[in-house]
């Protein structure tokens, strides 16, 4: 993704419609499939991804709904926001258009329309983290965000992805971070899968310590298993200080095992600026390992493939 749009997203004033129906809620729940539910993660919101609501939902009245599809034509969303809508339950709408754009207009819901620029799901975060923020009433953060789309520093992110690509070439990547960004190692792997089209898998501290970590014990008979993975650990010094030391530990037993270990270091600046820096850092790697490899990074082939069929 070109870093304008990157920042583009970060500028862009996004819009409640239907706004006099619209009351901010303590809490929200967010509805979404893939691509669309990755700025909730990154947000720590509750997320729901599967068809229907979750069960302690059914009749709550003081939880506000938001569905989020970017096309706004994706199956489980769309399900579980007719059923909140037969429910009268209070709901709020992020997309770009489709089904899910037509039933808000259709019914009054208020809803946020992101611009369709013609990127992918997954590169809209900007759009998302902002869509969220804005729904739950984070006023701060988003003028911190308007702000860091002056500050930031993208020409050097970039730099870092291409060179952890070139790394990364030839091998599995496998994610490690601590459980609090657990969604950030997600995004990663998301976008190594969705961009670059490679297997990419991602595990947190400690809880790997305690079965995964056997699983790269090898032996001449597992060796050919093991020898096509490498691991990506995201740093952050503001983890617990037992994590930050397993990480330490686990990346030197690793390494004696013969395994290529990278760090991504998450700066200690405010928590936004650190989570786009690192998105984006995972972006550009993803977008490098895909013209590597000579993959479409705006192609979702299988994807789609799927969505046909299931849609039939
Ligand atoms: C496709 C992609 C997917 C979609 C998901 C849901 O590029 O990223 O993960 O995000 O299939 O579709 P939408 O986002 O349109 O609701």
């Amino acid at each position: 993704m070109e870093s304008s749009i990157f920042l583009k997203q970060l500028a862009f004033e996004l819009v409640i419609e239907n706004k006099d129906k619209f009351k901010e809620h303590k809490d929200s729940v967010v509805l979404g499939m893939g691509g669309s539910h990755l700025a909730a993660d990154l947000l720590g919101l509750r997320v729901h991804s599967d068809y229907g609501l979750p069960s302690d939902l059914a009749d709550k009245k003081d939880i506000l709904i938001i569905a989020v599809s970017y096309s706004g034509n994706t199956e489980e969303t769309l399900d579980g926001f007719n059923l909140a809508l037969s429910k009268y339950l209070p709901l709020a709408v992020i997309s770009t258009g489709g089904k899910l754009l037509e039933l808000a207009r259709q019914n009054n819901i208020p809803y946020i329309q992101l611009p369709n620029i013609g990127i992918q799901p997954r590169e809209t975060i900007g759009f998302q983290l902002k869509a969220l923020l804005k729904l739950t009433g984070k006023e701060n953060e988003l003028q911190e965000i308007a702000k860091l789309s002056n500050d930031i520093n993208l020409d050097n992110l970039e730099l870092q992805g291409r060179e952890l690509a070139e790394k990364i070439k030839n091998y599995i990547p496998i994610i490690y971070s601590s459980a609090k960004n657990k969604p950030l190692a997600y995004f990663w792997k998301i976008v190594f899968n969705e961009t670059a089209k490679i297997p990419a898998f991602y595990n947190v501290f400690s809880e790997l310590n305690h079965n995964e970590i056997e699983g790269f014990n090898w032996n001449e008979k597992t060796k050919h298993l093991s020898e096509k993975f490498i691991f990506i650990f995201l740093k952050d010094n503001s983890d617990n200080p037992r994590i930050i030391k397993r990480m330490e530990l686990t990346e030197k037993i690793y390494k004696n095992k013969g395994f290529n270990v990278h760090s991504v270091i998450l700066g200690n600046k405010t928590e936004i600026s650190q989570l786009l820096a690192s998105i984006y850092i995972a972006l550009a790697t993803a977008y490098s390992l895909a013209l590597i490899y000579g993959s479409d990074p705006q192609k979702t082939d299988l994807i789609d493939e799927l969505k046909t069929y299931i849609s039939q």
